[in-house]
């Protein structure tokens, strides 16, 4: 298949461009800095020469936007919002314009739509979206926001020969540099991989592997459209996924932090609290029910053959250096 990955060239386009590669696709990849074959330059923003890989291409999986690690600035919410949703539209335009338009566009969204809670997972079907949680600070919802204008510019894309899915994709675990299991390993291995405000909030995650199978999952079956859960079927407190993290690690201790050590943590870090604090409790309810077996489903098992490709890797990979 030829498969085209707007924004293909950070931590998760890596991931799903090795993958699919190795698998003997032809992947082209939009990228605003061309570096080398099989890149197309775009602007993420505006129709160009690039439309001409979607035309005749049988897939199209568009990772695009700016970072969410970063400080919750205004001028980078912005940057967050408008890099989704002008590259989602001008994807689709491409898409509707085309005179062999791909058969399946898959589409990033995120976890983080769902809202921050404790008490029960959230599927596709009976999943609180967030925005109005009382008891959360409320520039939370400003990813929400981001999240719901998202999926909402590909629903409204007119691409009658294409079928539509949103991915509400967890955090993608994978052992390259400078992915964000690089990064909860660091922490792990100084020792200060501990819970964090309690650490009682929910992490969702996926394994890199199951991440690629899904998408490859999603890409042929012609019966499902719309918003699609990627997230492993054991998403677990904080304390006990860095417990997990530790231990495949071989790391005994790691010292708890406040959310106030949280705060100046993530000011050092140049991140923000939301992706530390908030209760992102997500399963894969359609996954599962169509079927989909996943190879990872406890972190646990995860964590240990991560840390294990982990220890194996040579050399950084391209998503750490950008
Ligand atoms: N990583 C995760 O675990 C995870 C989980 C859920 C959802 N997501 C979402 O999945 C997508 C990919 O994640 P990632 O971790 O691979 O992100 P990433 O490493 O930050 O890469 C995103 C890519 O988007 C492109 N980009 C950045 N700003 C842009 C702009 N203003 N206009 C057009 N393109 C822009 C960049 O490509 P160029 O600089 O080459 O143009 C960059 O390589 C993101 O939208 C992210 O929010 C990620």
């Amino acid at each position: 298949m030829k498969i085209v990955i707007p924004g293909g060239t950070g931590q998760v386009g890596t991931v799903l461009k090795r993958a699919l590669t190795t698998a003997g696709h032809e992947v082209v990849v939009l990228t605003r800095r061309p570096t080398g074959p099989g890149e197309v330059h775009w602007d993420g923003a505006t129709p160009g020469p690039w439309t001409e890989v979607i035309d005749g291409s049988d897939v199209v999986v568009n990772l695009a936007g700016r970072s969410v690690n970063c400080r919750y600035t205004p001028a980078n919410l912005r940057a967050m919002m408008d890099s989704r949703v002008l590259s989602t539209r001008v994807v689709g335009e491409a898409i509707g314009a085309a005179a062999h338009p791909p058969r399946v566009w898959l589409q990033m969204s995120t976890a983080t739509v769902y809202a921050h809670r404790f008490d029960a997972p959230n599927d596709e079907d009976t999943g609180v979206i967030g925005g109005a949680e009382p008891t959360v600070p409320g520039y939370w919802s400003y990813s929400v926001d981001i999240a719901r204008a998202w999926e909402r510019e590909q629903e409204r894309a007119a691409t009658p020969h294409t079928r539509k899915v949103a991915l509400r994709a967890a955090m993608v675990m994978s052992p390259d540099r400078g992915g964000v299991f690089d990064v909860l390993s660091w922490m792990a291995r100084l020792g200060l991989g501990g819970p964090v405000a309690g650490g009682a909030q929910y992490v969702s995650w996926i394994h890199d592997h199951d991440f690629v199978r899904a998408v490859e999952f999603l890409a042929d079956r012609d019966d499902l459209a719309g918003p699609v859960n990627l997230a492993a079927p054991g998403p677990l407190p904080q304390r006990a996924f860095m417990r997990a993290l530790r231990t495949a690690w071989h790391v005994p201790l790691g010292l708890p932090a406040t959310r106030g050590m949280a705060e100046v943590g993530a000011f050092v870090l140049r991140s923000d609290t939301e992706l530390l604090l908030k209760s992102r409790r997500v399963v894969p309810g359609r996954l599962l029910e169509a079927g989909f077996g996943f190879a990872y489903p406890t972190w646990p098992e995860a964590a240990r053959d991560l840390t294990r490709r982990r220890r194996g890797a040579s050399g950084p990979v391209r998503a750490a250096t950008r």
